[in-house]
């Protein structure tokens, strides 16, 4: 059953972002989900590329692995979705928590985006409800909802591992950051002690990671390893304490260089915004909104 099942699963990290994007399934030949994948983007030139989205189909390929769903577990905001890349290239089914109805709505606004955007949802091909439950193959997946870094977040729970999305970090980075429109510390506390009650050797797998200058990159980690030493969430960090500092750290946090990008691209589920009447698709910058 799901809930003794362990999944393989394949990270496969950006350098340039600092995401990591996952490959999740049964077996050889079996179907998969990709969690959180990235288009490249050079802001300096406002170009996107494949590489780091072709790294995954290369994996997709190599295990003959037929993809079932393409996840996010949020709107990101430090780099772009190769959703509709991947679905061009594989096939599957584009999926997000149901909540990213509120941060379209609130960035609709903040980008003066076109009337006919629409806040519903609808670039995705499902909206996951709060614990919802769905197949990848014989493997079953959970959605819970994890906001606090935004609104919208969700991990996903396959088997004994959990796709934690923007929380928890490494123990030794310790959680994402709240000030974004629509985050909350206190919230995302909550959200972390739900994913931190589930049994000690459950697998976590981070969005990221951020390595301190003495240790290469890594990004699965256990409940028991988190509870233990998470420099702001471990068991003796109580819900005030984790507020201060959080709240004192974000403080000091510059904007995601890639925000203003991201964001645009990654509320239409990956895809552009409609070409204008020369054929060119532009990203707007508004000025002193954020
Ligand atoms: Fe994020």
């Amino acid at each position: 059953m799901a809930s003794t099942s362990q999944p393989n699963v394949h990270g496969i990290f950006d350098p340039a972002t600092w995401t990591v994007t996952y490959v999740v399934y049964e077996q050889e030949g079996a179907p998969c989900a990709i969690i959180d994948s990235v288009l490249d983007y050079d802001p300096k030139s406002g170009r996107t590329s494949t590489e780091s989205a072709d790294r995954v189909i290369a994996f997709v390929r190599e295990k003959n692995l037929k993809v079932q769903w393409i996840l996010e577990t949020h709107a990101h905001a430090d780099h772009l979705t190769a959703a509709p890349y991947l679905k061009a290239q594989l096939g599957g089914r584009t999926a997000i928590g149901h909540r990213i109805t509120t941060v379209q709505h609130v960035f609709k606004g903040i980008f003066h985006l076109e009337d006919a955007f629409e806040t519903n949802g609808q670039q995705f091909d499902h909206l996951l409800a709060d614990n919802e439950a769905f197949a990848i193959g014989h493997l079953t997946a959970t959605t819970l909802s994890v906001p606090g870094h935004t609104p919208a977040c969700v991990a996903y729970q396959i088997g004994d591992a959990v796709f934690v999305g923007d929380t928890l970090f490494m123990p030794d980075v310790g959680s994402a950051r709240c000030d974004f429109p629509g985050g909350d510390a206190k919230t995302l506390y909550a959200s972390v002690k739900k994913i931190l009650s589930l049994p000690d050797a459950t697998r976590l797998f981070m969005c990221h990671d951020y390595p301190p200058d003495d240790r290469p990159v890594c990004f699965e980690s256990t409940v028991a390893d988190q509870r233990a030493h998470n420099i702001h969430l471990n068991d003796g960090i109580d819900e005030a304490s984790f507020i201060q500092l959080r709240t004192a750290r974000d403080k000091t946090l510059a904007m995601p260089v890639l925000i203003l990008p991201s964001v645009q691209i990654n509320i239409r589920a990956g895809e552009f915004p409609p070409a204008e009447d020369n054929g060119v698709s532009y990203l707007k910058i508004p000025l002193n909104a954020l």
